[in-house]
């Protein structure tokens, strides 16, 4: 039985607007008042521990076809429930350590991988892709993410022809993570696709936004992102992937089955159980625009889903 409906799981219209000008007002003003020098400085300083990302270039083959969100709209309004299930919780997030950072991949694959995620960012192909971004409560955001292809990651250890589903394990760290109290929950919060997503080329890892290391709130310093599904399916901070034959459990369907699925694709004409899903709100504009098909990514991930028009592909 639910307990409680998490605070991410409420149309737009009944979540508290959150104006981060305010917030980082009264941040500054918290600063001014503890230490000058404190106070001077940006409200979102680099997460502590991340180099620089090293030198490279956009791929441009996805048109996002509207104007990139402001980047502090994209890192001060948020969903973490591991820090806690307001949109402010990227003050938390702070504390959440960066590096050492390691990533295992293993499962069904040849050759099982443990690495450390410097090594994984000089080891992979890093571009830069403007992607549309839309959450499953109705806002949206347009981000330049840096990062690789996870498709370019599993060639790396070999997936076995038996592999049919990927999951990713996201961090698990009681001694930062208040929101982990939260025993109702089923963690470690799990995501998965199938083997055919993984291996689209639109599966991406970001370890950088807007030319930075990835912020601590945003998933840093390693996420998953799927550009055509809601944003819920983009598992942060990611400590394993795994390859498997059966189905993995996915934190949200575990959470409300009813509401949240396993395919998760964007869809206007679906809505949602409490809510529709015609239109979306971009974050930084506030405008209020038409919500597409697989979120305009139809052409190339459209073909994956042929064959499955008896699963439930949208919610
Ligand atoms: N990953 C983890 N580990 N924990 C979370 O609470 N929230 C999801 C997804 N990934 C979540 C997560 C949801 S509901 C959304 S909409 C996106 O992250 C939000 O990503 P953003 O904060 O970078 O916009």
């Amino acid at each position: 039985m639910i307990l409680r409906r998490p605070g991410w799981n409420a149309p737009e219209s009944q979540v508290t607007p959150q104006d981060w000008a305010m917030n980082r007002r009264a941040l500054l003003g918290a600063g001014a008042l503890l230490a000058p020098g404190l106070a001077a400085r940006p409200a979102l300083a680099q997460a502590p521990g991340a180099p620089p990302l090293p030198q490279h270039g956009r791929n441009d083959a996805w048109p996002a076809g509207r104007e990139v969100t402001p980047e502090r709209e994209a890192t001060t309004y948020n969903n973490f429930y591991e820090f806690g299930t307001t949109k402010t919780v990227w003050r938390e997030a702070q504390r959440m350590p960066q590096r050492p950072w390691r990533l295992r991949v293993d499962g069904l694959v040849a050759n099982p991988r443990e690495f450390d995620l410097d090594d994984l960012i000089r080891l992979m192909p890093l571009e830069e892709r403007i992607y549309r971004f839309r959450c499953v409560e109705g806002w949206a955001m347009t981000v330049p993410w840096n990062g690789f292809a996870l498709a370019e990651l599993l060639k790396r250890v070999e997936p076995a022809a038996s592999a049919r589903y990927v999951a990713f394990e996201t961090a698990s760290l009681p001694s930062v993570m208040p929101g982990l109290r939260q025993s109702w929950y089923p963690w470690p919060h799990m995501e998965a696709c199938t083997i055919a997503e993984a291996a689209n080329e639109l599966a991406f890892l970001p370890v950088g936004m807007y030319g930075k290391p990835l912020p601590a709130q945003n998933g840093g310093p390693f996420r998953v992102v799927f550009p055509w599904k809601y944003g819920f399916k983009s598992g942060k901070s990611v400590v394993r992937i795994t390859l498997t034959e059966q189905r993995p459990r996915t934190f949200w369907p575990t959470i409300q089955a009813s509401e949240y699925g396993f395919w998760a694709n964007v869809n206007p004409e679906v809505p949602h159980p409490r809510w529709s899903q015609a239109t979306e709100r971009l974050l930084g504009s506030g405008e209020r625009v038409p919500t597409r098909l697989f979120n305009g990514y139809g052409e190339w991930v459209g073909g994956l889903y042929g064959s499955l028009q008896r699963e439930r592909l949208w919610a």
